[in-house]
C-alpha cells in the first residue's frame, strides 16, 4: 500500500494517478475505528483514488495534556486501511511539513457556525481544524472527501470550506458501539466499566428526541442537566439544542426549522462528544 510522508512522495502519487479521477480524501488523527472505517469504504466505492491522511493536528487542542494524551496506533491504523484496499494513498505528514513556518493557525470568518458549543468550550479548536483541512485540501485536491456526523458542527464547518475550494462533501451518518455510545479515538481511554455506562450520553439524546414535540427546549435542557447530576462521575460540559442549518442554539422553536441535541461530557478526564437530529 503506499505510504508517503512528504510533499515530494505525494506529489509523484498524483503525477502517477492524475488520469485516474475522481479522488477521494479521508482526513484523520489516527487510532481509526469503525466510524472511520465505513468513510473510507464508501470513498473506496466511489472514486478511482482514496486518499487517507493521519496527522494528530497540534493546532486544534486548545488542552497540551488532551494532546499528549491523544491515542496513536500507527501500525493498527495502516493494517486496517491496507485490509480495506491496498490501492488507498496512505499520507502521514510530520508537522513541519504541514506548518513549514511553524504552528499557524489562520483566522476564519465561520458565519457564527464556530462560535457555540465546541467553539464556546474550546477556544481556538475551529481555526486550528480549518487551518489543516485547508492545508490538507490543498496538497491533497480531493474531488470529494469525506466526514462523520459524530463531530456535527465540524462537519458544517468544513463544508463551508470545502464550498469556497469546489470540493464536496460527503458525510455519514454517527457509528456506534453496541451499547450507542459513539464511536471515538478517545474511548479507548474509558475503563471498561465507564465505557458501558456512557451508553447514558446516547439515552439521554434518544430521549430529548422522543420528548422533543411535546415539551418547550428550555425544560428539556433543564431536565438533562438534573438527569446527569445523578451520575457524577460524568461531567456536564454543554447541552444545547441547535438549528441544524447555522446552528444557532435555541431556546424556543421555529416551524419549519430542523433542530439537532448537542452534548458534550467529560468522564474520567476524557471528554466525549455526540449529537442528534430531533425532528
Ligand atoms: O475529525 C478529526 O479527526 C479532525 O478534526 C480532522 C478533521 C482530521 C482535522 O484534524
Amino acid at each position: 500500500m503506499p505510504k508517503v510522508t512528504t510533499i515530494a512522495e505525494l506529489r509523484l502519487f498524483q503525477r502517477q494517478n492524475r488520469m485516474h479521477r475522481s479522488w477521494g480524501l479521508i482526513p484523520t488523527m489516527g487510532s481509526l475505528h469503525e466510524g472511520h472505517l465505513r468513510l473510507i469504504e464508501q470513498a473506496v466505492e466511489e472514486n478511482r483514488v482514496t486518499f487517507v491522511t493521519i496527522f494528530v493536528n497540534p493546532t486544534q487542542f486548545d488542552n497540551k495534556e488532551d494532546l499528549d494524551n491523544y491515542p496513536c496506533s500507527i501500525d493498527t491504523d495502516l493494517q486496517k486501511i491496507e485490509a480495506i484496499d491496498s490501492n488507498i494513498c496512505v499520507f502521514v505528514p510530520s508537522v513541519e511539513t504541514i506548518y513549514p513556518d511553524g504552528a499557524a493557525v489562520k483566522k476564519y470568518a465561520l458565519q457564527g457556525l464556530d462560535k457555540p458549543m465546541e467553539g464556546r468550550h474550546r477556544p481556538g479548536h475551529f481555526d486550528g481544524v480549518a487551518t489543516v483541512v485547508e492545508r490538507l485540501f490543498t496538497l491533497i485536491q480531493p474531488d470529494v472527501a469525506y466526514f462523520g456526523q459524530k463531530d456535527f458542527q465540524q462537519l458544517q464547518i468544513v463544508s463551508l470550506l470545502a464550498q469556497s475550494m469546489g470540493i464536496r462533501i460527503c458525510s455519514l451518518p454517527t457509528v456506534r458501539e453496541q451499547n450507542g455510545l459513539a464511536m471515538s479515538s478517545r474511548n479507548r481511554r474509558l475503563s471498561t466499566e465507564r465505557r458501558e455506562e456512557a451508553k447514558l450520553i446516547f439515552e439521554l439524546l434518544q430521549w430529548v428526541k422522543s420528548n422533543f414535540s411535546s415539551h418547550a427546549i428550555v425544560d428539556l435542557k433543564e431536565m438533562v442537566v438534573q438527569k446527569l447530576s445523578k451520575t457524577p462521575a460524568f461531567e456536564l460540559d454543554y447541552f444545547e439544542i441547535a438549528a441544524e442549518h447555522n446552528l444557532r442554539t435555541a431556546n424556543s422553536k421555529k416551524e419549519g426549522v430542523s433542530y439537532r441535541a448537542f452534548i458534550a461530557v467529560v468522564v474520567d478526564g476524557v471528554r466525549l462528544i455526540d449529537n442528534m437530529s430531533l425532528n
